[in-house]
């Protein structure tokens, strides 16, 4: 990972992860199996990928490119490749493995607790029953639990690129497995192309998932159009839980004062912003926040879409890089504590394992 090795001190943490798309940890071995299974070709566009290897490479897409803003078009951009990785997923089973297969992993990574985000659109509108999505991610909640010790609650994510109709109707269909449900998802959160569509557009679509008793987050993607406007509507108009990502809040004073004064807490990815800014100019602002008193916490995006950095190689950035003392990032992994949303025995076994680690 860019000469990174992950520590043995990262590596043992127990963590939380609160920002990461189910369907951005669908690795090559599982798509390949899967398309193989679901007699699924493997393309993109006019490309096709007949051998693992090729698919293998399809992965290198080494920056974060946007076609909107002047970007490159003869290459995917990092959605499109996570959307076409989707396309083989068809069968209750399939979302099964997807999810046990990041649960697994989590043990693995001594991550304690974790609030998936899932992209219920990104499958009904390619003809899938909303059921096969549901009920495979419900079962790997149960079996990840009880199997690797792994709890989590799921996030329903609205695609804010669709109509927002679309969105709410998706909602409606998954409802019975929210939290007074099955107990799948206790909060949405919105995803996808932020490009003109500011949160506002899904305010009464949030209004009404906190009727029901959920809890809402919503995307500031770094460094988009708009980012300033959409960090302000996300605090002050939607007065949303949390946000993902987020971090040009640094660049505005009264966003900031917002961030802090009403608790909003930042879910940061620093391998993802690392992907196209310099770390000269991306770490110092790790400091900043730390400074003035922002409360963020670290996390992993999509990390197969993202040169397979999950969440401790993102944690081990933002130690070295970030020089960040151990103490610090023990802070950083309290801070997901206190920003999660799991119930409070959860948190207090985590709070106190992090009270035992070794900090000198
Ligand atoms: N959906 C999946 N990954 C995403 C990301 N990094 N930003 C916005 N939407 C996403
Ligand atoms: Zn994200």
């Amino acid at each position: 990972m860019n000469g990174l090795t992950i520590s043995s001190f990262i590596a043992s943490l127990p963590k939380v992860e609160l920002h990461i798309h189910i369907e951005g940890t669908l690795q090559p071995a599982l798509r390949w199996k899967l398309a193989q299974r679901n007699k699924i070709p493997l393309r993109f566009k006019s490309q096709e990928y007949h051998t693992y290897e090729e698919l293998l490479e399809s992965y290198n897409v080494t920056y974060n490119h946007r076609p909107e803003l002047g970007g490159r078009k003869d290459v995917p951009t990092f959605l499109e490749a996570y959307f076409a990785g989707c396309e083989v997923l068809l069968k209750e089973d399939d979302f099964y493995e997807l999810a046990m297969d990041y649960l697994a992993r989590c043990r693995q990574m001594n991550v304690r607790y974790v609030e998936p985000f899932f992209d219920i659109q990104a499958h009904t509108r390619r003809g899938i029953p909303a059921e096969h999505v549901l009920n495979g991610y419900l079962r790997a909640q149960r079996e990840g639990a009880s199997k690797y010790g792994v709890r989590s609650n799921w996030i329903f994510c609205f695609l804010r690129d669709e109509p927002v109709e679309d969105g709410e109707a998706a909602y409606e269909t998954a409802l019975p497995w929210a939290r007074s449900g099955h107990g799948l998802f206790h909060a949405v959160g919105l995803a996808s192309n932020a490009y003109e569509r500011p949160p506002m557009l899904f305010k009464k679509a949030f209004e009404r998932a906190q009727a029901d008793g959920l809890h809402i987050t919503t995307h500031c993607d770094f460094g988009q159009k708009d980012t300033h406007e959409h960090i302000r509507q996300a605090i002050f108009d939607v007065q949303i839980e949390r946000i993902d990502h987020g971090l040009d809040a640094l660049d505005r004073d009264e966003l900031v004062e917002g961030l802090v004064n009403r608790n909003v807490g930042l879910t940061l990815c620093p391998h993802a912003y690392h992907r196209r800014t310099a770390t000269e100019v991306l770490f110092p602002k790790l400091r900043q926040l730390l400074d003035g008193g922002v409360k963020f916490c670290i996390n992993s995006d999509d990390p197969v879409y993202m040169h397979d950095v999950w969440i401790d190689g993102n944690m081990e950035k933002a130690y070295h890089y970030g020089e960040l003392t151990k103490q610090e990032m023990v802070q950083l992994a309290r801070n997901a504590v206190d920003m999660c949303w799991a119930d409070e025995a959860v948190k207090k076994e985590i709070y106190d394992e992090l009270d035992q680690v070794d900090v000198r």
